[in-house]
């Protein structure tokens, strides 16, 4: 295969490289087209541009595929553990029994909070959504933890290994106590349980009764954290490489992260597909009003559609199974759950959904699981958040320990007024 590439412009030929990653990925390496031409490249949404070269995760959407460090998803949903996926996705390898066993140690170390942070909660008014707290409280974190968000790359990365875990550790229990808080209900401190075991715990046991598992939440919700562990450069991630690139501590970088991640268009689509569900089923809808409004572009069908996936996600493929085993070991029938079947079988079959490739999401069925296990909806993309952190990490680290990484900085095509002069008041 020929390994440069041509651009043409005018009459003048500009020759660059093609790079070539380990599954066959290709891209002409355009980094000096500017200074060669003067020309940049145009890529509104970077559709076509590949903002690094990462070794975590690999996906072939046309076919369907998610690997981590070149594991499928289905092996990993079928035989590993969130935070055994997490170990895998942020130090590359499957962890050895004795080092999975420390990490588990080192994050149940860290499962509390510094008590001052406590009061942090107090200033939050109980209508302020759990995404706004989560990020403030991320960014608030470091501030308990200098040596560890020094800015200064070689110091926090001396850290890392500490700042990873804490993280993983302490934003289950900031959301578990955003709910507790925005309920009006005590904090629960965190016990000597498993990873969702003390989630669940923290936030649905109360000083009197003790919360008990008796349905396989504590698995679904394993699952469901797993599946979100990471995905290559999505927007938060982005954005946290973004961030990352400045300099920025760890802290910083994934609290921006979760802004990037609360819109409906990426993690907050998980709130927006039970919103969707809900107001058919109060409509008595089968669906079908809701397919014909997507189609005149007055809607989108949540949890539908991907920006790399043109073929079915996988992580839909095993959450929709798992929404039904959650549901029928709870013995329960949620109405919602068979309009998300007819919705998606209904938009399978339509041609405006096939001749686009739109098939369901990850946050297609992820939502009625959640709902399953009593999370409020409003917490849903929170716990999106929880399960993207390892990925979040694993590429901050990507950045700030390579030390030839640059700070992310495109540019632009300006389309405002061209030169003119200042008019003082009185003239204008
Ligand atoms: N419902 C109806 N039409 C859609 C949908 C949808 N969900 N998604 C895309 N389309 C149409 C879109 O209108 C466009 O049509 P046309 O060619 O006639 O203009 C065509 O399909 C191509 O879509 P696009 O907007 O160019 O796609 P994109 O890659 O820019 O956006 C997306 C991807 C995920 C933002 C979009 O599909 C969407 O808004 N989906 C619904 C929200 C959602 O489920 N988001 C979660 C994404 S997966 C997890 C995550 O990242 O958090």
């Amino acid at each position: 295969m020929e390994n440069t590439g041509t651009i043409r412009l005018g009459n003048e030929n500009f020759e660059f490289p093609i790079i070539v990653g380990t599954e066959g990925e290709k891209a002409l390496d355009t980094r000096t087209l500017r200074a060669k031409s003067g020309c940049i490249t145009f890529d509104e949404g970077y559709g076509n541009t590949g903002s690094c070269m990462s070794d975590i995760t690999f996906i072939d959407g046309e076919n369907g595929i998610l690997r981590h460090r070149g594991y499928p998803i289905e092996q990993l949903a079928e035989n590993s553990s969130f935070l055994e996926t997490a170990m895998l996705v942020i130090y590359g390898e499957l962890p050895s029994e004795e080092n999975l066993r420390a990490f588990r140690q080192q994050v149940r170390k860290n499962s509390s909070i510094h008590t001052g942070m406590h009061s942090h909660f107090d200033g939050f008014p109980s209508g302020a959504h759990p995404m706004a707290i989560l990020s403030s409280m991320l960014n608030s974190l470091g501030a308990y933890y200098p040596e560890m968000s020094s800015n200064d790359r070689e110091q926090d990365l001396a850290h890392f290994d500490e700042t990873a875990a804490l993280l993983i550790s302490k934003v289950r229990t900031i959301a578990a106590m955003t709910y507790r808080m925005k309920m009006g209900l005590p904090f629960v401190y965190p016990a000597d349980k498993r990873y969702t075991g003390n989630f669940l715990h923290m936030m649905f046991s109360e000083p009197y009764n003790e919360y008990v598992d008796d349905h396989g939440a504590g698995k679904a919700l394993d699952l469901f954290l797993m599946l979100h562990a990471d995905h290559e450069q999505n927007c938060s991630t982005s954005t946290v490489r973004m961030v990352a690139s400045g300099g920025a501590n760890l802290f910083a970088s994934v609290s921006a992260g979760v802004c990037a991640l609360w819109g409906p268009s990426h993690g907050g689509a998980n709130m927006a597909v039970i919103k969707m569900l809900e107001e058919i089923h109060a409509a008595g809808d089968d669906g079908s009003r809701f397919i014909e409004a997507a189609k005149k572009g007055e809607a989108k069908l949540m949890g539908f559609g991907h920006r790399v996936y043109k073929n079915y996600d996988p992580r839909a493929k095993i959450l929709g199974k798992s929404a039904e085993s959650i549901l029928e070991s709870i013995g329960m029938e949620d109405p919602l759950l068979d309009i998300a079947r007819r919705l998606e079988q209904a938009a399978l079959e339509d041609d405006y959904f096939i001749s686009r490739k739109l098939y369901p999401n990850v946050d297609f069925y992820s939502g009625l699981i959640l709902k399953a296990i009593g999370i409020p909806v409003e917490m849903f993309t929170v716990m999106f958040a929880i399960g993207r952190m390892p990925g979040w990490i694993a590429n901050w680290k990507e950045i700030a320990e390579n030390p030839k990484s640059r700070i992310h900085r495109p540019r632009q095509i300006y389309t405002g007024s061209t030169k003119r002069d200042y008019l003082a008041l009185d003239q204008r």
